[in-house]
């Protein structure tokens, strides 16, 4: 699995260095026009937690991610946040969302995983809930 990559810490650290100066800030500012303020939002695969951070600005974001060494720097960085362990394939848990969003997450999905993964959105989406994923 592709995803493998982002489990060690130092694999994690290597990713937050490289990804440092790059968020998802104009694909927000589209959620942003269909989404309202205060809505809950899941974030699948947060990594370092930079989108985390711009979506929970405006939404009330409930962070997640499949790595241990991420979760870890999630939790250390954003003591306040709120952070699931959770794989985007089976997304277990038992909350309902107003949105979910990722960002350069579900492509490590097979296609598989990727049907069994928007089948699980839809059933732990809201009415009237949106979904917004970059590949
Ligand atoms: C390319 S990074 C993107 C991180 C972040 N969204 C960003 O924009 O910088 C991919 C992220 O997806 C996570 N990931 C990969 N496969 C996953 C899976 N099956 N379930 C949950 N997270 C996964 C990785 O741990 C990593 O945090």
């Amino acid at each position: 699995m592709e995803g493998a990559y982002y489990k060690t810490k130092e694999t994690a650290e290597e990713y937050i260095r490289l990804a440092k100066d790059v968020s998802g800030k104009q694909l927000i500012e589209k959620l942003k026009q269909v989404l309202p303020p205060d809505s809950v939002l899941l974030e699948i695969g947060s990594g370092p937690g930079t989108d985390w951070k711009i979506l929970n600005d405006t939404y009330h974001t409930i962070g997640s991610d499949n790595s241990i060494a991420f979760l870890n720097h999630l939790k250390k960085e954003n003591p306040k946040g709120k952070f699931l362990k959770l794989d985007a394939s089976t997304l277990k848990t038992d909350k309902k969302f107003d949105g979910i969003y990722s960002n350069k997450v579900l492509h490590h999905l097979t296609d598989i995983e990727l049907t069994e993964s928007i089948k699980r959105q839809y059933k732990i989406l809201n009415s009237n809930g949106i979904i917004c994923h970059s590949f």
